[in-house]
C-alpha cells in the first residue's frame, strides 16, 4: 500500500481552494492556507467565497470527514505537508502586460525556511516562462541544504463552472521537473486522480517534462484558445458585410475534427481572469525573451476580441434608430436591459466581463442601462456601482427599448420572447452571444440582431 502524500495549497482563491477540496475528496489529508484570514475562517466554517457549482457539498463533507483543514500560518503547513501547492494569484501587473510575481515569491520565502523535512513544492499558478527556475533560486537560498527540498511545476487547466470535474477528471496532467524523485512525488500526489479514472475505465496522460515546457503549456493552451474565439468573432466581422450567418459558419466547420467544434461560439468575446490576462503576460514575456514577433499576432487577437463590445454599441444606435457620431453613438433617452453580468454563466465571476463593460459603455454612451445576473450582483456591484442594478430578469426589461443577452445563462436562453415582449417598451433584442433561436424571436415580434449573422 501507497500512503499517500499530505498536501497543503497556498493560496485559496478560487484555483487553491477548488484544489484543495477536490483533493481531500479523493482520500487525501489536505491543508489549505491563506494569509487572508477571512477567506480562510468562511472556508472553515463551510462557506465557498466564490460561486462554483458543487464546489459547496464536497467542501462541508470533507471538512467533516477531518481530512480537510483551512490554516493561515506557514509554521503548520510546513510541520504537515508533504508536496506543496503554489496557488496564489499572479495579477497583471500596473503597466498592464506582464504578471505580478510577489505573491508566489512571498509563498516561497516564508515556506521554505520553515520546512524539516524534505518536500516538494509544486507550482500551479499561472507564470511566465522561467518562473520556475527562479523560484527553485529562492528555495536554494531560503530552505536548509541538507533537506534536499525540491520544485516541480504543474499547472491547472481548470475552467470556472466545471471547475469539481475539470480537477477530478483532468484531460491531462502536465508535470515540469528535474528528479526522478520530484517525478515519484508529483505521480503520488495525483494517485487520487489516477485512481478514480481507473475505476471508471478512463486513462488521464501524463505528460512529464522539462521546467519550462511545463510553465508555456498553460500559457500556450489558453493563447490557443482565445485565438480560436478570436478567429471566430474575426469570421463574424465578414459575415457581417458580408450578410452571411457565423453560427452556421462554425457548424459547418467544426464538422472538421482538425478543426472541432468546440470554442467557435462567436459572441462577444472572451473575458475572465485568465484568457485577457495570459495573452498579454505572454507576449510580455515572449518580448523580454526576444521572441517578441512571434507573438505580435496575440495582439491582433486582443483587437478583435475588444472590437466587438464597440460593435454591440453601432447595433445599438441602429436598431434604436440613434447616430453614430466620430465620438461613438448617442444613446441619451434611450433604456437598455443588460443581461448578465458575468464573464460567462455558471459563475459569479465579473472580471473583465464583456457584458460589464458593454453595460458601461452603453451607460457612457447615455442609455439608461438596467443590468441583472442570476449570480454576478453583488461583484458587479462593487465593479460599476454607477450602473443601475434589477433584482430579476423581469425587473430589468420593464418598459425599455431594447434587450441585451450579453451572457448566455440559460435563464435568458430559455426566455419566452412572448412574455418578455409584453414587458418591454419595445421590442428590440441584440443577441450578444447567439444563443436565442431568431426565429422564435421574430415570430414573437422582435427585432433580433445577432453577432455575425443577418437580421431576423
Ligand atoms: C480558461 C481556460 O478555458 C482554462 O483552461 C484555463 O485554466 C483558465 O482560462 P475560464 O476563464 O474559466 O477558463 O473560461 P472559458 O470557459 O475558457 O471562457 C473564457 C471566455 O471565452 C468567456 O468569456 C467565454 O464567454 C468566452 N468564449 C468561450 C467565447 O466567447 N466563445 C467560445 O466559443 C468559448
Amino acid at each position: 500500500v501507497i500512503t499517500l502524500p499530505r498536501l497543503a495549497f497556498l493560496g485559496t482563491g478560487y484555483l487553491g481552494a477548488t484544489y484543495a477540496i477536490c483533493f481531500a475528496e479523493l482520500g487525501y489529508e489536505v491543508l489549505g492556507f491563506d494569509v487572508d484570514e477571512a477567506k480562510i475562517s468562511k472556508l472553515a466554517s463551510g462557506e465557498v467565497p466564490f460561486h462554483e457549482p458543487g464546489l459547496d457539498d464536497l467542501l462541508r463533507r470533507n471538512l467533516a470527514s477531518g481530512r480537510l483543514r483551512f490554516v493561515t500560518t506557514y509554521e503548520e503547513i510546513a510541520v504537515f505537508a508533504d508536496v506543496h501547492f503554489i496557488c496564489v494569484g499572479t495579477p497583471q501587473r500596473a503597466d498592464g502586460m506582464g504578471a505580478d510575481l510577489s505573491y508566489v515569491e512571498s509563498a516561497v520565502i516564508n515556506l521554505a525556511p520553515r520546512l524539516r523535512r524534505r518536500a516538494l513544492i509544486v507550482g500551479k499558478s499561472t507564470v511566465p516562462v522561467g518562473t520556475a527556475d527562479w523560484v527553485e533560486e529562492l528555495v536554494a537560498k531560503h530552505a536548509d541544504p541538507t533537506l534536499g527540498v525540491e520544485v516541480a511545476w504543474s499547472p491547472e487547466f481548470l475552467q470556472e463552472g466545471y471547475a469539481v470535474e475539470d480537477v477530478l477528471r483532468p484531460n491531462r496532467i502536465v508535470c515540469g521537473v528535474k528528479s526522478q524523485w520530484a517525478s515519484e512525488r508529483l505521480r503520488a500526489a495525483h494517485k487520487g486522480v489516477f485512481d478514480l479514472a481507473a475505476t471508471e475505465d478512463r486513462d488521464v496522460p501524463v505528460v512529464m517534462t522539462d521546467f519550462a515546457t511545463a510553465e508555456l503549456v498553460k500559457v500556450a493552451a489558453n493563447a490557443f484558445l482565445a485565438t480560436k474565439i478570436s478567429f471566430i468573432n474575426a469570421m463574424a466581422e465578414v459575415c457581417e458585410v458580408a450578410g452571411a450567418d457565423v453560427t452556421q459558419l462554425a457548424r459547418a466547420i467544426g464538422y472538421d475534427p482538425r478543426i472541432g467544434n468546440r470554442f467557435l461560439q462567436a459572441g462577444l468575446g472572451f473575458g475572465g481572469g485568465c484568457l485577457p490576462k495570459d495573452i498579454r503576460a505572454f507576449q510580455a514575456r515572449a518580448q523580454e525573451l526576444g521572441a517578441g514577433e512571434a507573438l505580435r499576432f496575440l495582439h491582433e487577437v486582443d483587437l478583435i476580441n475588444t472590437r466587438r463590445r464597440f460593435r454591440v454599441l453601432t447595433l445599438a444606435a441602429e436598431l434604436l434608430g440613434r447616430p453614430v457620431g466620430p465620438a461613438g453613438p448617442d444613446l441619451s433617452g434611450t433604456s437598455v436591459a443588460v443581461l448578465g453580468a458575468t464573464f460567462k454563466p455558471h459563475s459569479d465571476d465579473v472580471r473583465d466581463a464583456p457584458s460589464l463593460a458593454v453595460a458601461a459603455a452603453l451607460a457612457a454612451a447615455g442609455a439608461h442601462v438596467r443590468v441583472y445576473d442570476p449570480q454576478g450582483m453583488a461583484n458587479a456591484r462593487r465593479a460599476q456601482p454607477a450602473l443601475d442594478y434589477a433584482e430579476s430578469m423581469v425587473a430589468a426589461v420593464t418598459d425599455v427599448s431594447l434587450v441585451l443577452v450579453a451572457t448566455e445563462w440559460p435563464e435568458f436562453r430559455n426566455a419566452d420572447p412572448t412574455l418578455l415582449g409584453e414587458l418591454v417598451a419595445d421590442r428590440k433584442v441584440i443577441d450578444g452571444r447567439n444563443c436565442l433561436d431568431p426565429r422564435q424571436w421574430s415570430r414573437a415580434g422582435w427585432s433580433y440582431r445577432g453577432m455575425g449573422r443577418p437580421p431576423a
